[in-house]
């Protein structure tokens, strides 16, 4: 299964924090946000990851993450010239993805929760169809909603429903097939001028083939698109590094869980930034020390 990080955008809510500086560069706490979402597709167990961002930008995504082999993944970069929607990413993707199946994450989603892995893991061995990941949210009016029966299969899903029948957003990852290539070509721009996402899954909710993970009260969702979103995100982050004295979404972390790396490379990453948390967290990894309670 291959990755694609959608990255580009225009970041007008977070003006002028936005003019010179593409948002998912900026920092959640303490790591480029980025590195939120690509743990999130490592996580699945996934290695070979296409970044999307706009023509200004992307050469800062090269400069960030180079090859992926420090993380023993592959990064490979393409240019989207302008925000024309989600479901662009597989018209820009599509030979990256060739044959295979693909998961898409929005560079400024956030997501947190023990079973992550598991849950991650379980949608990408679904061998049909596409799986979207359902959270409860306050203003669903904001978001794609999906309605869900008794069983929790979905019966429709719209886009930013001014009075929305459920209260289920749909999150910024998706897992799909590889028929979300066709889909995508085929999709018409909305009002809005925009590709929507929300388009390629009514495709698959038509063919019987939309499955809906709900993400319950143990996960953290969080977007990071405002001023006050993207401040909530770093305290979150702040709190649950400091209380624990673990790192979220430590990349060298999860290569080295994942096996993708070796306890080398992982004490190399480690030295270039022993100043900091993310830095002794790896070297206190490739030391072997997993504390009192076994590997964390
Ligand atoms: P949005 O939050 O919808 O848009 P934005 O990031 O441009 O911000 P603003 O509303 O403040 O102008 O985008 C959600 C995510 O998807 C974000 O990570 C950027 C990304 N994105 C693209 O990369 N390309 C696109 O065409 C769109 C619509 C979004």
């Amino acid at each position: 299964m291959k990755g694609i990080v959608l990255a580009g955008g225009s970041g007008t809510r977070l003006h002028p924090a936005t003019l010179s500086i593409n948002k998912q560069l900026l920092p959640v706490y303490d790591k480029p946000m980025i590195y939120y979402p690509v743990s999130v597709l490592m996580l699945a167990g996934i290695r070979e990851i296409l970044i999307i961002s706009s023509p200004e930008h992307l050469d800062n995504y090269k400069r960030l993450f180079g090859t992926g082999e420090q993380f023993g993944v592959a990064f490979s970069y393409a240019v989207q010239p302008r925000p024309e929607g989600l479901a662009q990413a597989f018209v820009i993707g599509r030979s990256f993805v060739g044959e295979d199946d693909v998961a898409l994450i929005l560079g400024d989603n956030l997501f947190f929760g023990a079973g992550m892995g598991d849950l991650l893991e379980r949608a990408a061995a679904r061998k049909q169809g596409a799986t979207v990941f359902a959270y409860h949210v306050e203003n669903p009016q904001a978001y794609g909603v999906v309605s869900l029966d008794k069983a929790g299969r979905a019966t429709k899903i719209v886009e930013k429903p001014q009075k929305p029948e459920s209260t289920w957003a749909v999150t910024g990852l998706y897992f799909y097939d590889n028929q979300v290539l066709d889909i995508a070509a085929a999709v018409k721009p909305s009002p809005r001028g925009e590709l929507e996402i929300t388009s390629v899954n009514e495709a698959y909710l038509e063919r019987g083939q939309l499955y809906v993970e709900r993400m319950g009260r143990g996960y953290a969702w969080l977007d990071t698109g405002t001023h006050d979103s993207l401040l909530e995100a770093s305290e979150f982050v702040r709190t649950l590094q400091h209380r624990q004295g673990l790192q979220v979404a430590c990349l060298e972390e999860i290569a080295y869980l994942q096996g993708f790396i070796g306890r080398e490379q992982l004490a190399a990453r480690g030295e270039m930034f022993a100043k900091t948390a993310y830095g002794r967290n790896l070297l206190r990894l490739a030391r072997g020390d997993e504390g009192p309670g076994g590997p964390f």
